[in-house]
């Protein structure tokens, strides 16, 4: 079979184009193609001082009640800081903490937090 010769230069250029590049020239044809980023920010450490916030939710059975089951997570200002909620949305908030966050309430005890929430928080009844 005879080889004809603008078959073998298309060979030729096909092997030309196709064959192995030397590993520099492929490097530098990488990093043109994709910069290496610059950093968008710079970390830092910090401090800060919170204030601190010892209110409890008072004396008598109610108050020793609510210390227990929610003073772990958050202080008692943050709790009746809230704006006035009334029974079934105070029953939400407690299901909430236990299911979506883990607080520790029995569930016996429910309903008397709810209502000692009522006593203490002010209330849209
Ligand atoms: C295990 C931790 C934990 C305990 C215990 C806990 N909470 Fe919370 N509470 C949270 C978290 C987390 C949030 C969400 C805070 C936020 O979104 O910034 C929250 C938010 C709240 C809020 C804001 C409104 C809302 O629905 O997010 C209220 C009111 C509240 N808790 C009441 C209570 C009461 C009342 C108790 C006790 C019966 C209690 N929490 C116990 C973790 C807890």
């Amino acid at each position: 079979m005879r080889i004809r010769p603008y078959l073998a230069a298309l060979g030729l250029t096909l092997l030309a184009a196709c064959g192995p590049v030397p590993d520099k020239a492929m490097k530098s044809a990488v990093e043109d193609i994709r910069p290496v980023p610059a950093p968008l920010t710079t970390i830092r450490s910090a401090s800060i001082t919170l204030p601190e916030d010892n209110q409890t939710f008072g004396d008598g059975p109610d108050g020793e009640l609510l210390d227990r089951s929610c003073l772990a997570c958050h202080s008692a200002s943050m709790v009746l800081y809230q704006p006035p909620l009334n029974k079934k949305q105070w029953a939400a908030t407690v299901d909430k903490m236990r299911e979506a966050y883990g607080a520790p309430i029995e569930p016996k005890d429910t309903d008397a937090i709810i209502n000692a929430l009522m006593a203490k928080a002010p209330a849209r009844r």
